[in-house]
């Protein structure tokens, strides 16, 4: 089944017991039992509910996954995987993960004995590291959040097989409709399902998509023995934004190349960062891993802190939000949002500076857009 039917009717199928053609939410917190053990199926949603299933099933067939186990967000989702670790496991990951990715490792895992370890995945000579270091896992994002430095995820899977260890990648900003990790040769594929997904910035959900069967046993006893679950309704939500995702993700890639095409030519910009502009610097790669360049672009304005602030809080339509991937347009000021866990110091040296705006672009029509950031620029 291609991707668009699947996204429709995979773990979708009508209610068998009433015919409605969309399945129903089961809003219960525990099920009747028939006798002690004997159960429809599932006994208390903290460790199942149908709605997860169904989310889960569309979900694996999108990632080319055999098993996809859905949590409360994608926190509940990287806490899942690094709850499997002990005492003593280090980690390898990408310089430029998600800030919070970065602050549970540090403040939380730290403390029970996971050590983490930082690279740049985008350089090849790096990967030697892998070998050298033989971490218990390795983590990476492309494109990353939020300098969409793209990384060779074959390159990287082929590196981890070598020396023993796995890969998870974190697919959020690609969404399944752009790549998938796990045909690249990842072990691991986890996105925060409240962005593209979901799409409608309503609700908070993530997943874990995996080939393994091992990898599955422990996402789903996470899920219930750590209390990671979604909400059957949340779920709900996601399956009934997830139908749309093809049609959404082609309106967010189109829109955010005009943009970052529009943004690329000003004069108060000194770069544009976007995987399928010519000028990124790993566009050939982002070509060969992902089927389009997805909806984020980032800008690094030249003008001072202040009118940076001024430039992205008088946008009328780019409201100004952490988060991204839903139909509407946000801005974000990553140093002072989304990456103000990680200190300043370190921030800056991978690229995160205060000039740094984070675009996420949405399906409106790119001339309004465009028409918005003119009108804040001309005010400044
Ligand atoms: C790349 C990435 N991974 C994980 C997360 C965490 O997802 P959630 O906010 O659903 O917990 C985010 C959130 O922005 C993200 O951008």
């Amino acid at each position: 089944m291609k991707f668009d039917t699947a996204a429709i009717h995979i773990g979708q199928e009508p209610d068998r017991e009433t015919g409605a053609v969309i399945p129903p939410v089961y809003l219960t917190s525990t099920f009747a039992q028939l006798e002690p053990g004997q159960t429809h199926g599932y006994d208390y949603t903290r460790s199942g509910n149908p709605a997860f299933d169904r989310l889960g099933a569309t979900l694996a067939h999108l990632e080319q996954a055999k098993h996809a186990t859905v949590f409360g967000s994608g926190m509940a989702a990287v806490t899942a995987v690094i709850s499997t670790l002990s005492a003593g496991d280090h980690v390898l990951a990408e310089e430029n993960i998600y800030g919070c990715t970065y602050r549970i490792y540090d403040q939380v895992f730290k403390k029970f004995g996971v050590t983490i370890g930082y690279l740049d995945f985008s350089d090849p000579a790096n990967l030697a590291e892998i070998e050298q270091q033989k971490p218990a896992l390795v983590w990476i994002e492309s494109p990353t959040n939020p300098l969409l430095k793209i990384i060779d995820i074959e390159a990287v899977a082929t590196a981890c097989h070598a020396a023993g260890t796995e890969l998870l990648v974190d697919n959020t900003f690609a969404s399944p409709y752009f790549q998938n990790p796990l045909a690249l040769g990842a072990d691991l594929s986890l996105s925060s399902t409240t962005k593209y997904i979901n799409g409608h910035s309503d609700c908070l959900g993530g997943v874990v998509c995996t080939n393994s069967n091992e990898w599955d046993e422990k996402m789903v006893f996470a899920q219930k023995a750590i209390g990671l679950n979604p909400s059957p309704f949340d779920c709900w939500l996601i399956s009934r934004g997830l139908k749309t995702l093809s049609l959404r993700m082609e309106k967010h890639a189109a829109n955010a190349l005009t943009v970052a095409t529009y943004l690329e030519r000003l004069d108060c910009t000194e770069t544009v960062r976007y995987p399928f502009l010519p000028s990124h610097p790993q566009h050939a790669l982002a070509r060969k891993q992902m089927r389009g360049g997805s909806g984020i672009v980032t800008a690094l304005f030249d003008l001072p802190f202040e009118q940076v602030l001024k430039l992205i809080s008088n946008l009328k339509l780019f409201s100004l939000a952490e988060s991204l991937g839903g139909i509407e347009s946000l801005i974000c000021h990553p140093a002072s949002m989304t990456h103000a866990s990680i200190p300043k110091a370190e921030r800056e040296a991978v690229g995160i500076t205060d000039g740094l705006v984070r675009f996420s672009v949405g399906i409106e029509d790119a001339d309004d857009l465009i028409e918005d950031i003119q009108r804040s620029l001309d005010a400044l």
